[in-house]
């Protein structure tokens, strides 16, 4: 039987000044010490602009630092953008791409994501890839067609279990309170699962984390995130407060 290791990731978006990001990488920090559980893999993904502030204070630690996007092209006219290789160069081991408020407020699709995952592998980064449905697609029971599209069209050839984390984000459950309840979670992350053995092969799949995200809460961490194929979660407004996002992490554990 294959064993994933879990894999928790807190995406803090677009939050936080320095001080705020300084303390609450520091008060994580010293929750995470007391953890001698090593089998979760914790990544926090910091706005841009506290990649060097949190970065110092990751500095030695368990907690590995992830970038929430990055540019297809490596350099050039790309006003506001950041690639991949600046991404590494900032000290992050891994990216976010293709997060739904990416997709929608930036109008990315699957090509441009497939982009910039591959540069962000080429970079020698780990990928996060969010794929999800909107609520309308799940009522009209277009769930699975979605996901399919967003699998094929925005995973890389290069991807591999030890590259690549897939996160499933239903989009009707980020930042609203709404969870997917864990049979939900389950029955698309198999779904999922069963996707990937054609694009990477059934030893891969079996390997690759497939991450939940939307909604979750030191409440329904435990039975969301101890599903079989539920390997760990992307946490937004949870990863905000370290209690939160460490009680999340324990349950992993
Ligand atoms: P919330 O946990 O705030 O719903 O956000 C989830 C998310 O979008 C993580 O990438």
């Amino acid at each position: 039987m294959v064993t994933r290791r879990s894999f928790v990731a807190g995406n803090w978006k677009m939050n936080g000044l320095k001080k705020d990001g300084l303390s609450l990488a520091k008060s994580l920090v010293s929750k995470v010490k007391k953890l001698d559980n090593s089998n979760v893999e914790i990544v926090i993904c910091p706005p841009f602009t506290l990649l060097a502030t949190t970065g110092s204070a990751l500095k030695g630690t368990k907690i590995k630092l992830g970038g929430q996007d990055c540019h297809f092209s490596n350099t050039g006219s790309h006003t506001g953008d950041i690639s991949a290789s600046m991404v590494k160069d900032a000290g992050c081991k891994y990216v976010i791409v293709g997060h739904s408020e990416r997709r929608i407020n930036h109008r990315e699709g699957n090509d441009i994501i497939k982009k910039k995952a591959e540069a962000a592998l080429l970079n020698g980064l780990t990928i996060i890839l969010c794929i999800g449905e909107t609520l309308n697609q799940r009522i009209t029971k277009k769930t699975q067609t979605v996901i399919r599209r967003q699998i094929v069209g925005s995973l890389p050839k290069s991807s591999r279990s030890k590259n690549t984390i897939i996160a499933y984000e239903p989009i009707w459950a980020i930042g609203t309170g709404k969870t997917a309840t864990p049979s939900q979670a389950q029955e698309i992350h198999k779904f999922i699962r069963y996707q990937l053995v054609k694009c990477i092969g059934p030893s891969e799949s079996k390997k690759m984390r497939i991450v939940y995200g939307g909604s979750v809460k030191p409440e329904n961490a435990k039975a969301l995130l101890g599903q079989p194929d539920v390997d760990g979660g992307l946490i937004g407004g949870a990863s905000l407060v370290s209690s939160d996002f460490f009680s999340i992490i324990q349950s992993c554990s």
